[in-house]
């Protein structure tokens, strides 16, 4: 990710935006297929959703009280009149578009998952961009505590692959829709008592909103909140049976686990299990992926009552908290340079470019009007094995360590030289 610098004309990319620039992309490229790999053995297939909907889907979705909808969204209106928004997060889409195809008609859960752009209106800040990648996954139509369980293992995977260092899982349950109006009820009445001790932010919330005082990094406030009653006491006996069933199974699958009762996640639709990643190497913005279930959300955008639970993690925060080189794809080491040794030798070269490209090799071409020698250097700095030398008397296979070169006869005979077959596996015993 590059900062953007002005150009000569004053151009620049709009604040909190970032350019991925050429040599930047490899490792997100490889982010996302180490994802397909983990997601795709167990059964989540990709998908995709528009990046912008109406804006009432996130309205009614994410919660007309959330940050996200009162201050975050980038929202407009089109030639039509329509209100739009460009997508603040994934979730709201998938369940539309689940009740949209009508896909619990299909095998239960339907399972899925998707990276893509999302765009929230926050004071950028590094991890904190108003342009993000994220890569989720979400399984609709079950609320087995296993898939819970599952969801959240796969995440820990992502973040183990992809060498995001120390991580912390905090884990809670915020039981039915039910359990949380009346236990909202309950913290309203405490946080009006001690109101004098609160941020003035929290205090004018207390009505709408009151979980998000444990949000708050307030002293006053943080010091008030921890005598406060906790939601995961006042669970019902469902509830908090599918939330120590979920915990065993991760105990299970050794996925280790704090249970934090503070933690309140920015979205409303969530209900029972809900869990966030963190990592010390992020400094602020130290969420790198969260998730949780989120059972009456299909239901309240038009659908059948449909469990679900999924998890999201951000690209651009796995990137800056994965250890250098964990993420870097196999190295240069067979690529093949088609070097022109004089003039009017640009179309043998190419023939001979797309024969290396039909043969599986990787390959590059000269195009810069480079001397010989400028060439193989180049050739070197992009780690190329071998460079074959287009010559006016015909092809040289040049070995670019041991620098020997082998003349070849024709074009099949140079392509072969340059690519050869790994050795069959009797002759490697
Ligand atoms: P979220 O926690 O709002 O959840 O976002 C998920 C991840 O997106 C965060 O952990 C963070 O890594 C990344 N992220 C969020 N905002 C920004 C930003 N401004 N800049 C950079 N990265 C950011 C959701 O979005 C839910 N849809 C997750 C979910 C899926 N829950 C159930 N299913």
């Amino acid at each position: 990710m590059a900062p953007t610098d002005a150009g000569e004309r004053g151009l620049r990319a709009p604040r909190g935006t970032f350019d991925v620039l050429p040599g930047d992309g490899a490792p997100r490229r490889e982010l996302g297929r180490i994802a397909e790999e983990i997601l795709g053995r167990a059964g989540y297939e990709y998908a995709e959703t528009p990046a912008f909907e109406s804006t009432e889907l996130f309205a009614r979705g994410v919660g007309e009280a959330t940050d996200i909808v009162q201050k975050e969204m980038f929202s407009f209106e089109d030639q039509g009149g329509r209100a739009l928004t460009l997508r603040p997060e994934g979730t709201a889409g998938f369940c539309r578009a689940y009740v949209e195809h009508g896909m619990h008609k299909r095998p239960q859960p339907v399972k899925l998952w998707y990276e893509g752009p999302f765009f929230r209106h926050e004071a950028p800040q590094a991890g904190r961009f108003r342009q993000f990648a994220q890569i989720g996954a979400e399984a609709l139509g079950s609320d087995d505590p296993s898939l819970d369980a599952e969801s959240i293992v796969l995440l820990a995977e992502l973040l183990r692959r992809a060498g995001v260092g120390e991580v912390r899982l905090r884990l809670s349950s915020l039981g039915t829709a039910a359990t949380r109006r009346e236990y909202a009820d309950e913290l309203r009445a405490f946080l009006r008592a001690r109101s004098d001790e609160l941020s003035e932010e929290v205090r004018m919330r207390i009505d709408l909103n009151p979980l998000r005082a444990f949000d708050s990094a307030h002293p006053g406030t943080l010091a008030a909140v921890a005598q406060a009653p906790k939601l995961v006491e006042r669970l019902a006996p469902e509830d908090a049976e599918h939330f120590a069933e979920v915990q065993s199974m991760l105990d299970y699958a050794g996925v280790e686990f704090e249970i934090d009762p503070t933690l309140v996640r920015g979205l409303d639709y969530y209900t029972r299990t809900v869990f966030e990643f963190t990592s010390d190497a992020l400094g602020a913005q130290s969420g790198v992926g969260g998730g949780g279930r989120y059972d009456g959300l299909v239901e309240r955008l038009g659908g059948p009552p449909t469990p679900a639970v999924g998890w999201a993690a951000g690209v651009e925060r796995i990137l800056l908290a994965s250890q250098a080189g964990s993420l870097v794809a196999g190295s240069g080491e067979d690529l093949v340079f088609v070097a022109l040794d004089g003039e009017g030798l640009e179309r043998t070269g190419f023939r001979l470019l797309t024969a290396l490209w039909r043969a599986g090799a990787r390959a590059e071409m000269e195009q810069a009007g480079r001397s010989l020698k400028g060439q193989l250097k180049h050739a070197s700095r992009l780690g190329a094995r071998a460079a074959i030398l287009v010559a006016e008397d015909g092809l040289r296979v040049r070995d670019m360590r041991t620098r020997e070169e082998e003349p070849a006869s024709d074009l099949e005979h140079a392509v072969a030289l340059a690519t050869p077959s790994p050795a069959p596996v009797e002759a490697v015993r």
